[in-house]
């Protein structure tokens, strides 16, 4: 694909602009979460807050249509990195964008010198055979919850 996209590293003071993408994405299938525009902002703010946070978003015409968000995590061999939201706008999955922004992201924190990468997302959602696509595999950690 050509790359019609500005790439831009989102900070806490922008993260908001990122809200309706993130909620058309997640209320729409395979998600369907239900998500409301401020309980989006208050999500994504509170991750921006991280101190190692970081995120990238793709832009056309100055509108997020991909943005990927995460943290820095010290581990015993250096510093990794947890994926926590990935997405593209629908209209635009499945032509590369995804995978442009992903190798973006790992561009920046290659050159920090973070050493891994790492994500959740279900087995059996499309997103997996993207992470595998990319050369992501599945690890021996579980996740266990519990409701309150
Ligand atoms: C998953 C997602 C981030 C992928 O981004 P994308 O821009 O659509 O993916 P790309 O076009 O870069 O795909 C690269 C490759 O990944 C694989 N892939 C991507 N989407 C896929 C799907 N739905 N099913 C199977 N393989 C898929 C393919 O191998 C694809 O290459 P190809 O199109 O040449 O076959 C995007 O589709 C999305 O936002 N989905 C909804 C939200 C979501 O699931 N986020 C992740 C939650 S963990």
């Amino acid at each position: 694909m050509t790359q019609p996209f500005a790439t831009v590293a989102l900070t806490a003071e922008n993260i908001a602009d990122c809200a309706d993408l993130y909620l058309g994405v997640f209320n729409a299938p395979p998600w369907n979460d239900g998500w409301e525009h401020a309980a989006v902002v208050e999500r994504l703010a509170a991750f921006m807050a991280f101190p190692a946070a970081r995120a990238m978003a793709l832009l056309v015409d100055e509108v997020p249509v991909a943005m990927v968000l995460g943290w820095k995590e010290r581990w015993v061999n250096g510093w990794t990195f947890h994926i926590k939201e990935m997405c593209v706008a629908g209209r635009l999955q499945r032509q590369g964008a995804g995978a442009i922004l992903i190798r973006a992201l790992e561009d920046v924190l290659r050159d920090e010198g973070v050493v891994s990468v790492n994500l959740q997302t279900l087995e059996e959602a499309p997103a997996f055979g993207f992470y595998e696509g990319l050369g992501y595999r599945k690890g021996r950690v579980v996740m266990l919850g519990k409701l309150l």
